[in-house]
């Protein structure tokens, strides 16, 4: 078996593991990133694409940010429209000034691979199984097999990028770690096409038909999503049944001359909420998708990954530097602290937004009620506002 070292183990080249990767050589400090799949598979994915302006700031300083400043789409307002009625919030008056920009994560996927390559990181694509070894120990190391051939990589630290289904938080023994979950009772229909936007804004739409959303990820790309049932059948989806089920439950005014056309690509994802506590087991560290889920109602998902990779950075940098453990001894209670407000939001707008198929017609009422009132109130507008844009760090 051959052996390297280095100073970080990284387990998965998602947005979390290359950006890990990307700030840690920042600071001078090297990493190996172990990837599962080919690039052209993990560059292939399509996702959310909603930046909070903290992010956005994070990916600038990190050096990854010149297209997404060039490219991104910058959005001081929101709007939510309830049955065929739109309500715009003004995030940016609302917050004093934030807002969120539309770069479709694909994009930022691909703007990390491209810097990271070029800076000659080190990353092993289609190293499958990986496996952690000795993680309570000062001398963790990471196992892979690659081309048929075992490689071992010796490390101080793992941080386990690998997503919802990695091998990082699997390995935590049961005992060492509690979960928290909501599974939803429905699901979203996501197309992208490359069609004019019906507006500017994004348009989140709740109506007695269930829960639309119309986003972008261009001037001229749209992404869609429809609320469904959580086993829909695809092939039951025609573009034509999707384009009029959109148009139904944005009502008729709202998506007069609306464009439509054929979808490029078309997929169901179930939605969750999930935060694995805590996020640290002896030298491996979680960060991202592998330690919490949410469902994608208020687009955290990449903010909460980039969050995750920004406080823990500045822990092995510290470490590096000085010696001291005292940021990674805290990371886990960091993070979780800005992940628990980020879940509650996400819960929040999801159970504000959706047709729930077993909500009495009492909580129906209620829920309804909550939307005229942050629709009508300043204060609810803002505390919707200032979620939405993002949280600041260190509260
Ligand atoms: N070994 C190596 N790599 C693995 C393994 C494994 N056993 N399991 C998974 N991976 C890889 C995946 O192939 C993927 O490239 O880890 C990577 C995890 O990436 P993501 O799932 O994108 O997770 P993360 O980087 O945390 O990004 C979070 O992605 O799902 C969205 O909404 C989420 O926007 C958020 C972001
Ligand atoms: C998207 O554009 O994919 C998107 C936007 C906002 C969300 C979720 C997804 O809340």
């Amino acid at each position: 078996m051959s052996a390297i070292r280095t100073q970080v183990g990284i387990v998965g080249s998602g947005p979390a593991g290359l950006l890990l990767s990307q700030l840690l050589h920042n600071a001078g400090v090297e990493s190996v990133v172990l990837e599962r799949h080919s690039r052209a598979y993990v560059e292939g994915r399509i996702r959310a694409g909603v930046l909070e302006q903290g992010t956005v700031d994070l990916l600038t300083a990190a050096g990854v940010g010149e297209r997404l400043q060039r490219e991104g789409l910058v959005h001081g307002g929101v709007e939510i429209a309830v049955d065929g009625r739109r309500h715009r919030i003004d995030m940016k008056a609302l917050t004093g000034g934030s807002c969120v920009t539309v770069y479709g994560q694909t994009q930022i996927q691909k703007d990390l691979f491209a810097k990271r390559l070029a800076e000659n990181a080190s990353i092993v694509f289609e190293a499958a199984p990986v496996s952690l070894h000795d993680v309570e120990s000062d001398r963790p190391s990471l196992r892979y097999v690659h081309d048929g051939a075992e490689h071992r990589v010796d490390c101080d630290f793992i941080a386990g990028c690998d997503g919802f289904h990695g091998v990082s938080r699997a390995s935590i023994p049961a005992d060492r770690l509690e979960t928290f979950e909501r599974v939803y009772p429905f699901a979203w229909l996501g197309i992208l096409a490359d069609t004019r936007p019906v507006s500017d804004e994004l348009i989140y739409t709740c109506s007695a038909r269930g829960f639309a959303l119309f986003s972008m990820r261009a001037i001229r790309v749209s992404r869609l999503y429809l609320q469904c049932a959580p086993n829909e059948d695809l092939s039951e989806w025609s573009d034509d049944r999707i384009w009029t089920e959109l148009q139904r439950r944005l009502g008729p005014e709202a998506s007069e001359g609306m464009e439509t056309g054929p979808s490029t690509d078309k997929s169901i994802a179930s939605l969750r909420s999930f935060v694995a506590e805590p996020m640290r087991w002896g030298n491996l560290f979680l960060a991202g998708d592998a330690a919490h889920i949410v469902p994608p109602t208020a687009a955290k998902g990449l903010n909460l990954a980039v969050a995750d990779v920004r406080v823990l950075a500045e822990a092995f940098n510290a470490f590096y530097r000085t010696g001291r453990r005292d940021r990674l001894d805290a990371y886990s209670d960091t993070c979780l602290r800005r992940i628990w407000k980020a879940q509650r939001f996400a819960w929040w707008m999801t159970s504000l937004l959706h047709r729930f198929p077993d909500r009495s017609a009492f909580d129906s009422r209620v829920q309804r009620a909550e939307l005229d009132y942050v629709l009508v109130s300043a204060a609810g507008q803002q505390t919707l506002a200032e979620n939405y844009t993002g949280l600041p760090f260190g509260r």
